[in-house]
């Protein structure tokens, strides 16, 4: 199982006092060192954490892998394409949320996101859509020409009851079956952590974990370089 830690967070602490410290490039190098398969940052349109010179410098730096997630815009479309990363994720954006609030709507952007798609594709670039866990999706995604699915987690790990965490595990389960029919590359995130990612990281389908905000707040508390090989251990 790929790991690849999200540290939008660090940024966050950073520009919550406006000057240059913690620098999510110095983390980024800690989370290389202890083994993850890459970093994966959000460069949202307000630029709430993430910058530029955030997404530049990680593109010279890191040795391993680079997954910028993107919404269907075409000013960071074309800054990203100035960059190349390894793989760009497409979500959804909405300037109010504090966190992505859902998977993207592939079926109502459609073309859009086949657009993005075959801009990316064209310069090299792997591309996942972030979606929910819905058959009617899943067939989507083939038609939108993405190498790549990541399923939203989040109802999963937000469930109050046993009963409807286990009811969005299996959804999750044979969303992932169908993706991977389609010969499509099956990856998961959003809102995991110690306690409920290892039911996650069995569906043999997924190959992919992205986990950020569990990690990272619990690097205040143990440091960075313990709690990504806790995650890993569990993976
Ligand atoms: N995957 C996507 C597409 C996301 O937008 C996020 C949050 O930035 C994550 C995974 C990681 O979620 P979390 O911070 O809850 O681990």
């Amino acid at each position: 199982m790929r790991l690849g830690v999200n540290i939008d967070h660090i940024a966050t602490i950073r520009e919550a006092r406006g000057i240059d410290l913690p620098d999510p490039v110095q983390a980024a190098a800690i989370v290389e060192l202890t083994g993850a398969y890459g970093i994966t940052v959000h460069l949202r349109k307000d630029r709430r954490h993430i910058k530029e010179r955030d997404v530049e410098l990680l593109k010279r730096t890191l040795k391993t892998h680079l997954n910028v997630e993107i919404s269907l815009d075409s000013e960071i479309l074309e800054f990203i394409k100035s960059i190349q990363p390894d793989a760009c994720c497409l979500v959804p954006e909405r300037v109010e949320e504090i966190t992505t609030e859902g998977g993207l709507n592939i079926i109502k952007f459609i073309q859009p996101t086949k657009n993005t798609v075959q801009e990316l594709k064209a310069m090299g670039i792997k591309t996942t859509a972030f979606i929910e866990p819905d058959e009617e999706l899943i067939k989507t995604a083939p038609k939108c020409e993405v190498d790549a699915i990541e399923i939203n987690t989040s109802k999963y790990a937000d469930a109050k009851t046993i009963k409807d965490r286990q009811n969005e595990l299996v959804r999750i389960k044979n969303a992932a079956q169908i993706a991977h029919s389609f010969g499509l590359e099956v990856h998961a995130g959003h809102g995991l952590n110690w306690y409920n990612v290892q039911p996650i990281a069995k569906i043999q389908e997924i190959v992919e974990l992205n986990i950020g905000h569990s990690i990272i707040a619990r690097a205040i508390f143990v440091g960075l370089e313990r709690a990504v090989k806790e995650i890993l251990d569990l993976l």
